[in-house]
């Protein structure tokens, strides 16, 4: 069994031969956690490990003792992952043991997205009943261990069972202590149309940490956090993946403590945070994974990947083979009518698109951002026939249908603001803050949600509609909800969320056969609580592939390649002006969900000749780039070399597509060399290049390797020494691999 529980040394084990996680029961019942990562042998006792006997903080204030989920007030000076106001005004707290069970499988959190099993054997859960006396506070601490992956998912239900009314000032999902701070610590940063970039930071002596406090998981911020050794890469050497279940504000902090030990917090963002538990009641957190590795920052992606793919998306379309689509917005943008889509959709279909997609300016009387977001009515200027009568036209022609909507939002200009001023968010008596001219609804009422899911039901049931891409285009400013009294608005922001996630919940259930992609402004709230929701997103509104080479090397340090919706759009590129090959915006965006955001009306012959054979090739290896391991090579931050390389393998490592890629070329270059990651040494590949140009390129790789050759000297990448491979800048070229049948 995975959980061990030694009486003797009050000890519980969690372990499955690839992570540990050591628990253990202090003599005054305090809950210490004596390891989590690595695998270490069943049946032995690691008392040794922590403090024993311990004889509680106060002999030295502030001791490092490793803690299952730290409060303040009571020795530890370290921050803490409760904090409760009593109702005298106290903050002290101090969790003892209570009990503990241990059941096979994993309990669903009322509400809140989390992964899950399909059978009970999958992994076993243990629940710990710590509790403080004086505060009257229960909690019950859950950790879960999976049979087949180095991964713990923890959450906490704080229970109030005094007399009195308290307030949770501060509850994470997890609080994890390391008994040294050599790490370096990773974060995935950025800003609209540039989300996730790697940035990294040794730890230093305090606090570092990533936040949002937006109202949503954010652009700038990720609810992610890594820590690596210094000499950790991306195949060998420890790592820690930290990530919450949940798209709201969070925060995700390392503290390096005087001793030189870390802990780690991952949760709801405590400062825009206050619960009221009345006499009774309780407060479950959102779920935070830990991924250990011992095989690099690669081993962690691998992790995480197949977990989220496997047992956090869920639904009709986890499995299943995701369309090519083609998206009006960059062609259109909100200037268009029936025939013009259809034109559209007309010669994508040709192209081998498989899918179009209606974006924004469908509804009211939506001609720019100013009015309408809320009337989710066809506007029958642009659509006589309404969202049936064009969704028909197309699915005529042999594709898909697909609808932008972007629920959350309100314009001042509707007939809903009309109707109900008191639904945007807002503070009565203060100005609301503006942005992209819209305003916020409460999400946090009832009554919105089933406004909410009765006219999107209607626009939904109202024609063929295959995908439904869910927007999300601003952040909260003035929060405030109508719902709840004074002392109870900290309450807001997480109650917005329960209530995205309600909506959610509702829609995907009444209709399961239609694929949902998460958005928000691009990649504004692109995170694993979304994702049990909508199995793949829109991972940025930034569509140029050179950055895009960027943001998606950084989010796949967390989400599979079947999250990520990667588009390719027209040159110069809308966000950056930049140009380049149209076969480059492919061999990036060929990784991950792929589609197109231009308008094919306007292409020539041979562009369109060129799309043709882009569809059809990821169409030919689509299986491979939606779920084979993801295996990153060359840095795109890498600034040195101007180079960016992945390469994507099936389970079975028969079969394999490498995309490189050259950012800026340079003079008088020296010999390369690709060495590749991830294959069969002893099989033979048939390698061939893509596009398919004889240069001499593929007259230096095309033919048949070994795998031992290909991880070990590598492709021949010598791109500018030959004068036949097209000098410049933006550069890709892609190098498949197929396992040749061995003799006999
Ligand atoms: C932001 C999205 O990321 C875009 O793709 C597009 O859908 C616009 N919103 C529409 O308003």
């Amino acid at each position: 069994m995975p959980i061990e529980w030694r009486e003797g040394d009050r000890q519980l084990h969690l372990h499955n031969g690839q992570i540990s996680l050591v628990l253990r029961v202090l003599d005054d019942g305090t809950l210490a956690q004596l390891h989590l990562g690595g695998a270490m042998p069943a049946d032995r006792s690691y008392r040794h490990l922590g403090p024993d006997p311990f004889e509680g903080f106060s002999n030295r204030v502030g001791e490092p003792v490793p803690l299952a989920y730290p409060t303040a007030g009571t020795g530890d000076f370290r921050v803490p992952a409760l904090v409760v106001t009593a109702a005298n005004g106290s903050t002290a707290l101090s969790l003892r043991y209570r009990s503990h069970r241990i059941r096979a499988g994993k309990p669903s959190l009322e509400g809140l997205p989390a992964t899950y099993v399909e059978a009970d054997a999958e992994a076993e859960t243990l629940e710990v009943t710590v509790a403080d006396g004086p505060a009257n506070i229960e909690v019950d601490l859950r950790f879960t261990i999976f049979r087949d992956r180095p991964v713990v998912a923890r959450s906490a239900t704080i229970r109030n069972a005094g007399a009195a009314a308290v307030d949770v000032d501060g509850a994470m999902s997890l609080a994890m202590d390391l008994p040294d701070a050599d790490w370096v610590m990773l974060g995935l940063a950025g800003s609209w149309a540039r989300e996730r970039h790697v940035v990294e930071r040794r730890l230093v002596p305090g606090r570092q940490s990533a936040s949002s406090t937006r109202g949503a998981s954010g652009h700038q911020h990720n609810p992610f956090l890594a820590l690596r050794r210094p000499t950790t890469d991306e195949a060998h050497g420890e790592a820690y993946g930290f990530s919450l279940v949940y798209s709201g504000n969070f925060l995700a902090e390392a503290e390096v403590d005087p001793y030189g030990a870390t802990r780690v917090r991952l949760g709801i963002e405590p400062d825009t945070f206050r619960w009221r538990l009345d006499p009774g009641a309780s407060f479950t957190t959102p779920e935070a994974i830990v991924a250990y590795s011992s095989a690099g920052l690669g081993g962690l992606s691998d992790a995480l990947h197949s977990l989220f793919r496997e047992r956090l998306a869920r639904g009709t379309w986890r499995d299943r083979p995701r369309p090519v689509l083609i998206n009006n917005w960059e062609a259109t943008y909100f200037d268009f009518d029936a025939d013009r889509l259809v034109q559209i959709a007309t010669t994508a279909r040709d192209l081998g698109v498989e899918l179009f997609v209606l974006d924004d300016g469908w509804y009211g009387a939506r001609d720019d951002e100013t009015t309408s977001l809320g009337d989710w009515f066809v506007d029958r200027r642009k659509l006589p026939n309404g969202i049936d009568g064009v969704a028909r036209r197309i699915t005529d022609l042999g594709i898909g249908f697909g609808l932008w909507i972007e629920p959350e939002m309100v314009s001042q200009r509707s007939r809903l603001f009309e109707a109900h001023p008191d639904w945007a968010v807002g503070v009565p008596g203060r100005a609301r803050t503006e942005s992209r001219q819209q305003l916020v609804l409460d999400m946090a009422r009832p009554e919105v949600v089933d406004h909410l899911e009765s006219v999107l039901a209607d626009v939904l049931g109202s024609a063929p509609i295959a995908y439904v891409k869910w927007d999300m285009n601003r952040n909260i400013t003035e929060p405030w909800t109508l719902s709840l009294p004074a002392d109870r608005q900290g309450e807001f922001f997480h109650r917005y969320i329960l209530g995205v996630y309600e909506l959610y919940r509702r829609l995907t259930e009444r209709f399961p056969e239609i694929l949902f992609e998460s958005c928000a402004g691009g990649g504004g709230r692109f995170d694993a609580g979304i994702l049990a929701f909508a199995p793949q997103g829109w991972t940025s509104d930034g569509t140029d592939a050179v950055e895009r080479l960027r943001i998606q090397w950084g989010t796949s340090l967390a989400y599979p390649l079947s999250s990520m919706a990667a588009h390719v759009s027209a040159v110069p590129n809308h966000q950056v002006g930049r140009i380049t090959p149209l076969a480059t915006r492919a061999a990036v965006a060929f990784f991950g969900v792929f589609g197109y955001e231009l308008d094919p009306t306007v292409l020539d012959e041979e562009q369109r000749a060129e799309i043709v054979d882009q569809i059809a090739f990821y169409r030919g290896h689509r299986e491979l780039f939606q779920h084979g391991r993801f295996v990153r090579l060359i840095s795109p931050f890498d600034g040195e070399r101007d180079r960016a390389a992945w390469l994507v393998v099936s389970p079975d490592r028969r079969h394999a597509v490498v995309g490189t890629y050259r950012l800026l070329s340079r003079p008088d270059p020296g010999p390369e060399r690709l060495r590749l990651r991830g294959l069969d040494e002893a099989a033979t590949y048939r390698v061939t290049t893509w596009p398919g140009f004889a240069d001499r390129l593929s007259a230096a790789n095309d033919g048949e390797r070994s795998g031992a050759e290909l991880m070990t000297a590598g492709l021949v990448l010598d791109l500018e020494r030959w004068e036949t491979v097209v000098r410049g800048d933006f550069w890709a070229r892609l190098f498949v691999l197929e396992a040749v049948p061995s003799a006999g």
